[in-house]
């Protein structure tokens, strides 16, 4: 598949507009926690996506009918080979539970709700 087309966009700026959810449940703001403190660098706040660095995650590519909320404990246990976009792999992330993923996926899921991507 040809990668999204990013090059208007300056290098390391968010990649989409989020609109943020007025609230968050408690499993949620757990997720919104570790997202910020171990995927945020890559991915930007909100999961808005950095340019040239990683994608957005709110984004219909990761809906939950195409991206699961398995693929997420695998891209965090695996890594991510480099096939949606052109920014390099993703590393393994060390250091997170599985319920911390699935917190995350919680924290997620919500922004893709909020942003009508479900
Ligand atoms: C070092 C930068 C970096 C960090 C840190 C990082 N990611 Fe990624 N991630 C990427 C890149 C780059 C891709 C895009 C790979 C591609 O081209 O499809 C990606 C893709 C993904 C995908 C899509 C997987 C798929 O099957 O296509 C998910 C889900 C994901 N990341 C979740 C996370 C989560 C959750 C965290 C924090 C625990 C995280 N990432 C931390 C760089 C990073």
């Amino acid at each position: 598949m040809t990668p999204p087309d990013t090059s208007e966009i300056p290098q390391g700026a968010a990649i989409v507009q989020v609109a943020l959810p007025t609230g968050l449940d408690e499993q949620a703001q757990m997720g919104k926690r570790a997202f910020e403190a171990v995927c945020a660098d890559c991915h930007g706040a909100n999961a808005a996506g950095k340019n040239g660095v990683a994608p957005p995650l709110v984004h219909k590519t990761y809906e939950p009918g195409h991206h699961g909320d398995y693929a997420f404990l695998a891209a965090v246990r695996n890594g991510v080979r480099s096939h949606h976009w052109d920014f390099g792999d993703m590393p393994p992330v060390t250091g997170l539970t599985d319920a911390d993923v699935t917190n995350i996926v919680a924290y997620v899921r919500a922004l893709q709700r909020e942003n009508g991507i479900d």
